[in-house]
């Protein structure tokens, strides 16, 4: 008799503030297709995360509301998921800004992103799929000691197309290849976890 394996939390977050974000739609179309083994969350949004200064730092125990808020969601997960898009070939201000407070040793939360498995994606209208932002995100989380999963990767490129305007969902193409990837990332928690990964499908 196989059991059930354990479900795990994922804790979704995009770098874009944009109310139509594709990178936040293509979070809300991972919250739907992702595999029975996972559960995504989807946090709402990291416009309350102010610009990182260590005097704010400093001078807020905690640090502030936003970034607390962002801490403990991360804390509670099992695995964080960021979508990001690309600015001028590099990773967004907002996002990096973001990753700098993440980064920091909270008295209640430690760094939050160390030790801790990660899946990062990226949608843009652009044809190269967020390649360099992907690129520079990755090595800012392993300045961090994130566990970012290697492969599958994730570029989705001429986001119009492939995320149909208004949506939150992905044609059925761009499904598949989320599917797939969330289905990497289950078995990239469980092998950290030091669980036998599921079956990929094929
Ligand atoms: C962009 N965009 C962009 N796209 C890309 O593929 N490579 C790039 O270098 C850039 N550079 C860039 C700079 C700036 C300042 C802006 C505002 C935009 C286009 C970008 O991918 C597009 O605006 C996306 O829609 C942004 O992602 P969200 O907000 O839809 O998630």
């Amino acid at each position: 008799m196989s059991l059930a394996p354990t479900p795990l939390r994922v804790l979704a977050f995009a770098g874009s503030l944009r109310r139509n974000s594709y990178n936040r739609r293509l979070l809300d179309a991972a919250a739907e297709a992702a595999p029975s083994g996972i559960s995504v969350t989807v946090h709402d949004s990291i416009a309350d995360v102010p610009l990182f200064d260590e005097d704010l730092e400093a001078g807020t125990a905690g640090g502030p509301t936003g970034v607390t808020r962002l801490r403990a969601a991360i804390a509670a997960a099992d695995g964080v998921l960021m979508a990001t898009p690309e600015y001028n070939q590099s990773l967004p201000g907002v996002l990096k800004n973001t990753l700098d407070w993440l980064s920091r040793d909270d008295a209640r939360y430690g760094a939050v992103l160390a030790g801790k498995p990660v899946a990062i994606m990226g949608a843009t209208p652009g044809h190269w799929g967020t390649r360099l932002a992907q690129s520079q995100l990755r090595h800012a989380l392993a300045a961090m000691g994130a566990l970012t999963m290697t492969a599958p990767q994730l570029y989705i490129a001429e986001a119009g197309t492939g995320i149909e305007p208004g949506t939150g969902y992905a044609d059925a193409a761009t499904l598949k290849r989320l599917q797939r990837f969330l289905q990497g990332f289950d078995a990239w928690m469980r092998l950290l976890r030091g669980e036998h990964p599921p079956a990929r499908e094929t």
